[in-house]
């Protein structure tokens, strides 16, 4: 069963509809909605259990995610927009490409990979989940999670960012979180659905990330028919957050560029 989103939903134009990364909401997008709503009409979903929706009973997966987003589409009288995510936010993404390709305009995968996970990385994602299920907080995320998902330059000058991104992880709901640990624990590889994407995308790392490599982000810009990649200087994982100037204008050329040649 699908889960009615709330979103936050500012400006006229091309919609654009953002998903946030784990384990944070749509209020990691606060600098898009400022930078972005005067040429688009930007809209930020919590997906399920986090911010402002409900987790819902199915059992955890990323297309459950998706057809939240679908159906968001439907709410809103959306019949097509670029769609974007960052991370958790790039898995749902694709997993709409793969579910419901007909609402997507263009695609940005930010710090995102089209691999499944391995078997370690698995592993720790179900642990980490047992342990918030045990604890009832997200404790183990500030602690294990936190520090990688900004990059060097922001913890070490920019200390407003780094608490801000601190903040929203402490506001994490512990149901969402380790609901949203297991969903990407059993989420598919996407080069399938990369390969066969019939509308451009765009493909952003920081090149201060280590939990998604520029080398995943090459293999997906490869797998893409039509795909632009940029490495943006000086950021870590929450490139959008870190760097929203630089992000906010890649994403404003693509999706300009993508809402004429998909007319
Ligand atoms: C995120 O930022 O959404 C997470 O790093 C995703 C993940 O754990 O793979």
């Amino acid at each position: 069963m699908t889960v009615q989103l709330y979103a936050r939903d500012v400006g006229t134009g091309t919609p654009l509809v953002l998903l946030h990364a784990f384990p944070l909401s749509s209020a990691m997008w606060l600098e898009q909605r400022q930078g972005l709503a005067n040429r688009f009409r930007v809209i930020t979903p919590d997906l399920r259990g986090f911010g402002g929706s409900r987790l819902g009973t199915d059992e955890p997966s990323v297309d459950a995610m998706a057809d939240d987003v679908a159906h968001l589409f439907r709410r809103l009288g959306l019949q097509r927009a670029v769609v974007g995510g960052l991370s958790m936010g790039g898995y749902v993404a694709m997993a709409l490409c793969r579910r419901h390709p007909d609402l997507v305009l263009g695609v940005v995968l930010a710090s995102t990979r089209a691999a499944a996970d391995t078997p370690g990385v698995r592993e720790n994602r179900l642990r980490q989940a047992d342990v918030i299920d045990r604890d009832g907080t997200v404790q183990v995320l500030l602690d294990e999670m936190l520090p990688g998902l900004v990059g060097p330059t922001t913890y070490r000058q920019r200390a407003l960012v780094y608490g801000r991104v601190r903040g929203l992880v402490q506001a994490t709901p512990a149901p969402a979180a380790a609901w949203a640990q297991r969903a990407m624990a059993a989420r598919p590889e996407s080069f399938e659905t990369l390969r066969g994407l019939k509308v451009p995308a765009l493909v952003m790392v920081g090149d201060e990330d280590t939990l998604a490599t520029e080398d995943e982000a090459r293999a997906m810009a490869d797998a893409l028919p039509n795909a632009e990649l940029l490495v943006i200087p000086r950021a870590g994982h929450l490139c959008a957050v870190e760097q929203p100037d630089l992000f906010n204008q890649a994403v404003a050329e693509f999706a300009a560029a993508a809402a004429r040649t998909t007319r």
